[in-house]
């Protein structure tokens, strides 16, 4: 079984150079092409063949999930995310209307610090697509995490009815057991662009949660993903407005708006770092939930390593954590790695 995969992770790391390359201008089509791939191999029924290796048998001391936006639309399906080596798909951001995001080319890779800084402005093709698609999938598989936020320039009841629209739509598809609110997108600004929306949406998480909660079903769980920018007080605002919702845990944590030169060393002024430029926010962020929540903590940001998700792990009551960037500049095979962990 693992023949297969080991070419098939060589291959990754032979292609990696000639894609980035050929992708500079709109890395976005790096992306499509790895879906394509993998949907091909999905349609011939070669996926098991060639993605399936021995240590997604391994349990190791962690559950490992793509992070929000690997997987926007579902346009990989569960079979592919398990046999690439993950325990669990997230899915979205999901917006209630179709949304086209903000002009391309709208991502940077910094190969030379494995750093990316993204402006999508959550493009998508509206959650009851997403649904469809998910419901397509059928019963058998991981379990599925759907990661929301309402339609961009939605305000008021609009917004409230937005998500509420997304959750409806998708509390009933097989293996959705857990909604992920994300409040931390950089890239959606309001007040004729002059407001980050993540400080509006922090005003009103109260009335957001609870939407969301009263369309979920009893056996789901609600989580919030989180900026690596919050200071001390925004945490504590956030644990507070919570307090009545049984917010089960917190995903630490979305890209940031510090593009710190060392990583991002030509910062185009706009979108979110991720990957090595984004660890040492999380890491800060993380530990402000650790100290004062026994919530479940999922760690984001920056995991490129044993010795990373380790370190993500030992903060708090955080046993899984979620990847992206990192997939992309250490490819597939950083996934059968952190499975060997004992
Ligand atoms: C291109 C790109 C698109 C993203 N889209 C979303 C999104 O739609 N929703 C979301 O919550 N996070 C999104 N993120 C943030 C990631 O889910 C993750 O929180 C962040 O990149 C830090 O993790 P990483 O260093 O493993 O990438 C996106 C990140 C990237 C790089």
């Amino acid at each position: 079984m693992d023949k297969w995969r080991n070419r098939f992770d060589k291959f990754y790391d032979w292609i990696k150079p000639i894609v980035f390359s050929i992708t500079k201008k709109n890395p976005e089509q790096a992306h499509w092409a790895f879906t394509n791939f993998c949907q091909t191999l999905n349609y011939l029924e070669l996926d098991k063949k060639v993605l399936d290796n021995e240590s997604n048998q391994k349990t190791p001391p962690w559950k490992i999930s793509n992070a929000a936006g690997f997987n926007k639309n579902a346009e990989f399906s569960s079979r592919i995310i398990e046999y690439l080596g993950f325990d669990r798909m997230v899915v979205g951001t999901a917006t209630a209307d179709e949304w086209k995001g903000n002009v391309k080319p709208r991502i940077i890779r910094f190969p030379e610090s494995d750093s990316m800084v993204n402006w999508m402005g959550l493009p998508g093709i509206g959650a009851e697509r997403v649904a469809r698609r998910l419901q397509n999938q059928g019963n058998e598989g991981i379990p599925i995490t759907i990661n929301l936020m309402s339609t961009p320039e939605k305000s008021g009841k609009d917004m409230l009815r937005d998500l509420e629209k997304t959750v409806l739509s998708s509390r009933y598809v097989p293996r959705v057991d857990r909604f992920e609110l994300n409040i931390s997108c950089p890239n959606i600004w309001g007040n004729n662009n002059k407001m980050d929306v993540r400080t509006k949406y922090r005003g009103q998480l109260k009335n957001m949660l609870d939407i969301v909660k009263k369309g979920m079903t009893d056996s789901q769980d609600l989580y919030i993903k989180v900026s690596p920018d919050l200071c001390e007080r925004d945490v504590d605002e956030i644990l507070r407005a919570c307090e009545a919702y049984d917010v089960r845990g917190f995903t630490t944590t979305n890209t940031t708006t510090n593009h710190n030169p060392r990583y991002i060393p030509k910062s185009p002024d706009k979108g979110g770092a991720s990957g090595n430029a984004v660890y040492k926010d999380s890491i800060r962020v993380q530990e402000l939930f650790a100290d004062r929540t026994d919530a479940k903590l999922i760690a984001c940001g920056g995991i490129n390593s044993i010795t990373r998700a380790r370190e993500r792990c030992s903060i708090g009551n955080t046993s899984e954590i979620q990847l992206y960037t990192p997939i992309i500049f250490s490819g597939p095979k950083l996934l059968r790695n952190l499975r060997e962990a004992i």
